[in-house]
Order: C-alpha cells, then structure tokens, then sequence
C-alpha cells in the first residue's frame, strides 16, 4: 500500500466514524492526510509526489496503531503525532496542554489590523497552555517581549519546549501566575488571553476528544464566566496606557453580553471561522471594571 492509498481507506473509516473535528482540522479528508503526514514526518512540499511513496510493514503498523486510537479511543490527532500548526507555525503537542485551536491565530496572522495603535513592545499570553498565542505573537513581531504566562507547571513545561523549538530564548519567557498574581507591576501593549471558559456541567457532555485534554484548561466555574470575569476586572492594572485585552469566551459570548449590556465589547469576526472572541481598551477596562 502507498501513501496516497492509505489516506484514501482512513477518510473512509474517519467518515464513517463518530469523530469530532476541530483539534486541528474540521473534515474527514484533512485529519486523515495530518496523521499519515505528520506521523511519516512528511514535508508538504513533497506533495503530491509523496502519495505513490510505498509504505513499509513498520509504518503501516504504526499508523494503523495511531488511527484506532484516532477511531476508537477519540485520541485528538495533535496528540498522537505529537505536531499542532497555530498560525502557520509548528507547535509540539501533548497531554500536558490544551491542542491549539484558538481563533486568536487568524487574529495573530492578521498582526491584530486595525485593533493596535502601534506595534507592540509588551505582550502578555495569560493562560498561555503549550504558549502557542503567545510564541506565534512574538514571531509576528520581532521586536517584541513575550511573557507566556499559566498556573500549570506541566503546560509550563510544554511552553519552554515550544519556545526552544523557535528559538525565542531571551525574548519569550514562561511564568507561573494564578491569573495576574504573578505579574505584579508588569504592562503590556497586548494581552491575549484564551482562558478556560467551560461550565462545570457543559464539561462532562462534551465529545470524547475533549476528555484528552487537561480539565483545568476547560472549566471555569458553575457559568463558565468565573476566570473571564476575573479577567475582565484586572487586565487594566496590567496595560499600558494604550493596551488593549484580546479575550476569548467562545460560546459563554451570549452569556457574557447578556450579563453586562452596558459594557461596549467588540466581538471580532473571523473569515477562517471561530467566534466568541472580544477587544476591549484598557480605557474602557477601567470604565466597567467596577461591573466584572
Ligand atoms: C483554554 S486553555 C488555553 C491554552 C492556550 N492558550 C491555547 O489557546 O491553546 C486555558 C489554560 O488556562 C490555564 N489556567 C487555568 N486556570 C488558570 C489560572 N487561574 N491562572 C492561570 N492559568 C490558568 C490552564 O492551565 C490552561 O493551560
């Protein structure tokens, strides 16, 4: 059997399967071709050639390792390659973190046009995970200072791997910080942040490739808005006098403006899909932080 072979029979096996998407891809197709590729440590560059590639006894039985546990167990497949891509950039990925997938990318890529006044010099990824917000932050702007900041030291870990794998010693740095307690004193131009915001009883239904990945990541109280809130009503301590705080919520947004219909969020639209995302000033930060 080739490469190409391959792919073909596992599309039709994801298909068929109760899979849930958007670990990464969002279709069948694509998941299967990410796990023989990243699995065979092939480039892209070499497609289409690589798909008559003959595959050998070893790689079948390793790929056919990695795709039941794909099938059966609902392993994500960043996870069982050990590769994400956030923001067109390679991150490692495991356990110790959520998979990336945060809209925050295209955000990132788009190097946050028009939302900044000038280019940043301070960046703070809070929550950072694997710190894939934050490292692809500091690739976009080489001038800039990165914290990548989380309360998990495993995650932690993972980030100091990520920030090696670049080779952003010296400008990225990891911190361990229960939200901003760890950040006293400290300004950023930018904060990123794509908390956990799951409620305690959403967590449990959903699909089984989120039960993968690390709780902590996930929940965030009874309503989902505890760590956000929390968020919302210290990030002006933390901004410079023009900073600006990119907050994910995901779907807890209609719940978020729903509470507070005096605060002027601006949830931001994305052409690669993804939602729940906000910009506020750290003006406006002040303004209604007395309501958070
Ligand atoms: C949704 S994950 C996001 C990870 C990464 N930023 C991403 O986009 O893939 C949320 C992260 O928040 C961290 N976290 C949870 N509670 C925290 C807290 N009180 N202070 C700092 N980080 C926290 C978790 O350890 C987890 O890594």
């Amino acid at each position: 059997m080739n490469v190409g072979q391959y792919i073909e029979q596992l599309e039709r096996r994801f298909a068929e399967a109760p899979l849930c998407y958007g670990h990464g891809t969002d279709n069948p197709v694509d998941e299967a071709a990410y796990l023989v590729f990243a699995s065979l440590a092939l480039d892209w560059d070499e497609y289409p050639a690589a798909l008559l590639r003959e595959l050998t006894v070893a790689e079948q039985e390793m790929l056919e390792q990695r795709s039941r546990q794909r099938l059966t167990d609902r392993v994500p497949t960043a996870y069982l390659v050990g590769t994400a891509w956030f923001a067109g950039y390679p991150f490692k990925s495991d356990r110790r973190a959520l998979v990336p997938r945060s809209p925050i990318a295209e955000l990132v890529q788009n190097r946050f046009e028009p939302l900044l006044a000038a280019e940043p010099q301070r960046i703070l990824d809070l929550c950072c995970g694997g710190g894939c917000i934050g490292i692809a932050a500091a690739l976009e702007f080489p001038g800039a200072r990165v914290d990548l900041a989380d309360l998990s030291v495993p995650a932690l870990q993972l980030a100091t791997e990520n920030i090696h794998l670049h080779g952003l010693e010296g400008r990225v740095e990891v911190q361990q910080s229960d939200l901003f307690a760890g950040l006293l004193g400290r300004r950023y131009d930018l904060i990123l942040c794509n908390p956990p915001y799951v409620s305690e009883e959403e967590v449990d239904n959903l699909p089984a490739e989120f039960h993968h990945e690390p709780r902590d990541g996930l929940i965030s109280g009874e309503t989902g808005l505890a760590l956000p809130r929390q968020i919302l009503a210290a990030a002006a301590d933390y901004l410079s006098d023009r900073g600006i705080l990119i907050l994910e919520v995901g779907y807890s947004h209609p719940l978020l403006s729903e509470r507070y219909p005096e605060v002027p969020f601006l949830w931001l639209e994305f052409e690669q899909g993804g939602e729940g995302v906000l910009m506020l000033t750290r003006e406006q930060l002040l303004r209604y932080r007395d309501r958070f």
